[in-house]
């Protein structure tokens, strides 16, 4: 039923569309295989259509990709039709968006998971569609703790053991460029997502609560941050302070760490035909913060938003509508092991026989921790910075936890005037 509704509505905009060919731009990330997965659907959207779509790919890293779009948007800048965003921004980037509602069958609108569709809605407004859903994972190789006799941590403090232990092993056995465990430590974004992970598996909460108070000044958040800095140079290379997903995935993919944390993309292309670690690598849950803690896996994933100052607006919304569409989401997951937004696609057997990943994923979603988005709003870039400036304080050795949390604590404070967002 609701592929039949979507075929209706495309085939309405299409032929609309058809009287007279627009140029569209869409702004894609190039995370891994994104690029590919990104002018392929173009590309057919573009033979169903006759528009043309021209794509361009801004920075890799979200913090960077959000400035150049708060610079366009903010110029109402028409350069840009449609723009893939980060699940965290619909608060920041609101007021530059089209509101979908009224443009986009209710019918599709509602087959997305309902946490992920009220993420896109600010009241009555849609301000973007669900594209693919993220959370963080642990990827590990099978073939070592294997061989090693080692089980999957289920705590940060075995992961941190398993890896040193294994590390050394490897070393003396040869591999001198082997480390224990790679992750996102850059301050930027991605380590927000790290830290974020630690923190509430430690039971150290999420920066800021549902009700907007400030949380983050604890002792079980300053434990976990120690633990992490205890990471850097040891089980983790030094450079793992400027490392985003990409470049731990190198290191991972190429066979040179025994641990990774990372989103679900990095499984499709570390299983892929030209990669050295294809049949040793597993993905798991990531660890608790202790014997009776919770594993916590930051939220993340990706909208398609269209631009307000788009001159194509009614081509605009079918090019989304189609990117985000049931098929088009099924064809990523087995492509390139997205996960869909859709809960109907994670009942069809064939798709999950066809991505085991996506049955894995199941675990990891169930223990999902969101960042402090839609509460701290237009102030979340803000509160983001804030919150990765001290972590990575923390990490290279500047300040303990427990300092450099009271210090963000106090900005936060500042920048919220004592609590309101
Ligand atoms: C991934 C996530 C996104 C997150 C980003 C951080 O792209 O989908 O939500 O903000 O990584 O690097």
């Amino acid at each position: 039923m609701h592929r039949f509704a979507y075929c209706l509505v495309t085939a309405a905009l299409a032929g609309a569309g058809q009287a007279a060919a627009a140029t569209l731009t869409l702004s894609c990330t190039a995370l891994g295989a994104e690029a590919d997965l990104c002018r392929e659907a173009a590309d057919r959207w573009s033979a169903e259509t006759g528009h043309t779509v021209e794509i361009v790919h801004p920075p890799q890293s979200a913090s960077e990709q959000l400035a150049l779009y708060q610079q366009l948007l903010a110029a109402e800048s028409p350069d840009i039709d449609v723009l893939q965003i980060d699940v965290i921004w619909p608060g920041i980037l609101g007021p530059h968006l089209l509101d979908l509602s009224g443009r986009v069958d209710p019918d599709i609108l509602s087959a997305h998971a309902p946490a992920l569709l009220a993420g896109v809605q600010r009241g009555d407004a849609v301000l973007a569609l669900p594209w693919f859903v993220d959370a963080g994972v642990l990827y590990y190789r099978a073939d070592l703790l294997d061989q090693h006799v080692y089980d999957v941590p289920s705590t940060w403090q075995e992961l941190t053991e398993t890896a040193a232990a294994i590390q050394e092993a490897e070393r003396a056995a040869g591999n001198d460029r082997f480390w224990g465990f790679v992750w996102q430590g850059r301050a930027y974004e991605g380590l927000t997502c790290n830290a974020l992970e630690w923190i509430a598996s430690f039971g150290g909460g999420t920066v800021v609560d549902a009700d907007g108070s400030i949380t983050l000044a604890n002792d079980a958040a300053a434990a976990a941050l120690d633990l992490a800095a205890s990471w850097v140079g040891t089980i983790s290379p030094p450079g793992v302070l400027n490392y985003t997903e990409e470049d731990a995935r190198a290191v991972f993919q190429s066979g040179d760490a025994l641990f990774m944390r990372n989103w679900p993309y990095a499984f499709a292309l570390a299983q892929g035909p030209d990669s050295p670690i294809a049949e040793g690598v597993a993905v798991a849950v990531l660890p608790a913060g202790g014997p009776d803690g919770n594993p916590a896996a930051t939220l993340g994933g990706g909208l398609i938003a269209v631009s307000r100052y788009s001159r194509h607006p009614d081509e605009a919304v079918a090019l989304a509508t189609f990117l985000t569409s049931p098929e088009e989401q099924r064809r990523r997951a087995i492509a390139g092991s997205y996960a869909p937004t859709y809960p109907d696609l994670y009942g069809d057997a064939e798709l999950v026989a066809a991505v085991p990943f996506l049955g894995l994923f199941g675990d990891t979603l169930a223990s999902v921790v969101a960042r402090p988005a839609a509460v701290t709003g237009g102030y979340y870039n803000e509160v983001s910075s804030i919150f990765y400036g001290a972590v990575h304080a923390v990490l290279s050795g500047a300040q303990s936890g427990q300092a450099a949390l009271a210090d963000a604590r106090a900005e936060l404070i500042r920048l919220s005037r004592g609590g309101s967002w």
